[in-house]
């Protein structure tokens, strides 16, 4: 079992209308509305690959119950933990050409729950083979948080993968996670690297490695920067790679870094070689960015792109 774990959960709704006239009533054709979050896009592309996940993170209030009610009907399986206050929404409206969002603020999460959290956590872990801890974290929960599950699990000798930015990112690998996933902007954020370089480091360069070396001295055993169409490149002990994919995909690249982590801790559990599972990464991220839906991947596309996908050793 592969636990994921989403801190900042949300109800995904989306508004499909003909389109958007402001300061007038707008009617809407249909409503989706789904359980979203990194974490739960994590456990759909595992479920979507034939592997068990185990949702957990705080979940609170009417929305909550929502985000359980869909977890279900899409038989995930839900170990999420009871908040006072109500989870948050995410509002998109989507007129067929654009999409505009609307995210809310989210719940305050009170101590004596997050301390409930990390204490069923700790029962979690005992059936776990991987742990993902990924996106933002909730007010009221302590910026090192990441850090404390990750030493929870390193203790229960559970690998982690980390998928954070900004201070939950620096604080987070403190913890000492197998892998973090960081996409460009938020390496070059964790390392100062923006600054240094004059942008973030993009092209797979040695600002890249260097920020990326610098990540796993802070803790992180292995680093897995994703770099948008130009695929991933990998800092792990073992060595260093870059994986391409075979073409620059259009479609939707939100949860695309969800997919990359996905293939990371399927590869983790199962063992994989880390030439094949980046390019087990790449591809299926390549797919996800084929498919309309975050959470979702197109499997014809990601077996084309595999046989496609190039890794090479950096060393
Ligand atoms: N246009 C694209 N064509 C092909 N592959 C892509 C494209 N965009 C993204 N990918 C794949 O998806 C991976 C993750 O994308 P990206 O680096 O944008 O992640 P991210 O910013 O963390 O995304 P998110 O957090 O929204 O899930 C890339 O490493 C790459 O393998
Ligand atoms: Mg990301």
């Amino acid at each position: 079992v592969i636990l994921t774990v989403t801190l900042n959960l949300a109800l995904d709704v989306t508004y499909h209308v003909p389109g958007v006239a402001w300061r007038a009533a707008n009617r809407v054709a249909r409503v989706d509305a789904h359980a979203g979050g990194k974490g739960v896009n994590v456990a759909r592309v595992l479920q979507a690959l034939g592997l068990e996940a185990v949702v957990t993170g705080l979940a609170g209030g009417p929305t909550g119950e929502a985000v359980r009610a869909d977890l279900a009907a899409a038989g995930l399986s839900d170990a999420l933990a009871g908040i006072a206050a109500d989870t948050r929404r995410t509002l998109t409206v989507a007129d067929g050409a654009d999409a505009t969002g609307f995210w809310e603020p989210g719940p305050r999460v009170t101590e004596a729950e997050w301390r409930g959290f990390a204490g069923a956590f700790a029962a979690l872990l005992r059936g776990a083979e991987a742990v993902v801890l990924s996106g933002s974290l909730p007010d009221g929960v302590p910026p090192d948080a990441y850090a404390t599950l990750c030493r929870d699990a390193a203790a229960a000798g559970v690998p982690a993968i980390l998928d954070a930015s900004g201070d939950a990112l620096t604080r987070g690998v403190e913890g000492g996670p197998a892998i973090v996933k960081p996409n460009a902007d938020e390496l070059a954020e964790a390392t100062g690297g923006a600054a240094a370089t004059g942008g973030p480091p993009r092209t797979g360069g040695a600002a890249l490695l260097a920020a990326a070396a610098r990540l796993r001295r802070a803790g992180a055993g292995a680093v897995v920067a994703s770099l948008g169409s130009a695929g991933v490149v990998a800092v792990a002990g073992e060595g260093r790679w870059r994986a391409r994919p075979p073409e620059e995909v259009r479609g939707n690249p939100t949860g695309a870094g969800d997919a990359v982590v996905a293939a990371l801790a399927a590869g983790l559990v199962a063992g994989t070689p880390w030439p094949e599972r980046l390019a087990d990464a790449v591809a299926l991220s390549a797919a996800a960015v084929h498919a309309p839906v975050a959470g979702r991947f197109d499997a014809a596309a990601y077996a084309r792109y595999r046989t496609g996908t190039r890794v090479e050793r950096l060393d």
